[in-house]
């Protein structure tokens, strides 16, 4: 059998540059090699494309770069390959499909998957307009709330409104939602410019900080919540795992909670819960990733409220953290995929996709 040439992608511009070489590295070490050719394919912080085919543990520990080569990938459906230029001299590698384990923005929100579109390439995971508005935690929730799913309530502020009308806004979210209350940039990941604000001031420098982030900023009510993730594969006829349980090192699940406690965070899988409410969150997680028309892949997170037990979807992450330890995949092992297996299926649920598309008519 040839094998299949797959284009990993790592890095990007987003904060979560560092997670996705840790994510991109693991791929790529476990990927079978007597069925893939892999050409790791690397976005600098500043958006800087290269090629880069040393040894994995550099892109783990970010000195990859200095022995790079520029490259380019072209959105043009003639040339299936992205190109190197050195020295005035110009190669191609061919490719056959793309995995993008790039989280956040331009790498997670429809942006990146935008080009694979118009080179006409399968690539892994969701489709444009689902990575977009999976990425956009506001046009998210309103197209779940719309099909009856819950959502937790919520407010949306402009940049522009938040230097107009900043004590209207804050009298209304106390109003609303009084303290604490959550505070995010629409279009993040990772906690990054996200706040639990305790009191008017603090609400005060949340909104600065996440209108730092994004131009849309939501503010929602604080839920009193234990946090169920759920992994879901699959294009038409999606699977769901078995739900894991993440109890934050901090006063919630913040950046350093996610990435600098040096494990203190604890992943319970399976996360312990009856199996009523176990079979709750598999049907929610999979109606989720329907009506947001994910393919792929999708892990959808829940808020479960320890007053009064109700079950809330908190986001999709349609490029979930993939290190060997994480929770996507761990759910899956969990569930009875290795992760090698898990792999192998995402590359082929993403060559059935573009199949499948080759037989729609463009015009
Ligand atoms: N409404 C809320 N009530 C309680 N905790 C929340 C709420 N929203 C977010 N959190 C906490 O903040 C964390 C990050 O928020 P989330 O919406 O998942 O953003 P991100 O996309 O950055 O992961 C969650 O994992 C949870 O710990
Ligand atoms: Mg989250």
């Amino acid at each position: 059998m040839k094998k299949l040439k797959v284009g990993v992608v790592f890095g990007g511009q987003s904060g979560e540059h560092e997670v996705s070489r840790v994510s991109a590295a693991s791929v790529m070490r476990v990927m079978d090699k007597s069925k893939y050719d892999i050409l790791p394919i690397g976005i600098s912080k500043e958006g800087k494309w290269y090629i880069f085919e040393g040894d994995l543990s550099k892109i783990e520990d970010g000195s990859w770069q200095q022995e790079a080569i520029p490259a380019l990938l072209p959105p043009n459906t003639d040339y299936k390959c992205i190109i190197t230029l050195e020295n005035g001299m110009q190669t191609k590698y061919n490719l056959d499909v793309i995995f993008p384990v790039l989280h956040g923005p331009r790498g997670e929100d429809g942006t990146i998957q935008g080009i694979f579109e118009l080179m006409n390439i399968p690539y892994v995971g969701c489709g444009v307009s689902s990575s977009a508005i999976c990425m956009d935690k506001v046009f998210a929730k309103m197209i779940l709330r719309q099909e009856g799913l819950p959502v937790v309530d919520y407010k949306v502020y402009h940049k522009k409104a938040l230097s107009l009308a900043l004590p209207d806004i804050i009298a209304e979210i106390e109003s609303s939602f009084g303290y604490p209350c959550f505070v995010k940039p629409a279009n993040m990941g990772s906690s990054v410019g996200i706040s639990k604000a305790h009191d008017r001031s603090k609400l005060e420098t949340a909104l600065h900080t996440a209108a730092d982030y994004d131009v849309k900023v939501l503010v929602e009510a604080f839920i009193d919540a234990r946090e169920i993730e759920c992994s879901v594969l699959g294009n038409e006829n999606p699977k769901a795992s078995i739900p894991g349980e993440i109890i934050p090192s901090n006063e919630f699940y913040d950046y350093t909670a996610k990435y600098c406690d040096g494990g203190k965070s604890k992943l319970l899988i399976p996360a312990p819960l009856t199996a009523e409410t176990v079979k709750k969150i598999q049907e929610l997680a999979i109606k989720a990733f329907k009506t947001l028309d994910c393919s792929g892949m999708a892990r959808v997170d829940f808020l479960l409220s320890k007053v009064s037990g109700t079950l809330y979807i908190n986001e999709l992450n349609t490029i979930p953290g993939f290190t060997s330890i994480s929770m996507y995949p761990k759910m899956w092992e969990a569930s009875g995929l290795t992760y090698i297996q898990l792999i192998d299926e995402l590359i082929e649920l993403a060559i059935k996709r573009h199949q499948q598309k080759q037989q729609l008519k463009l015009y």
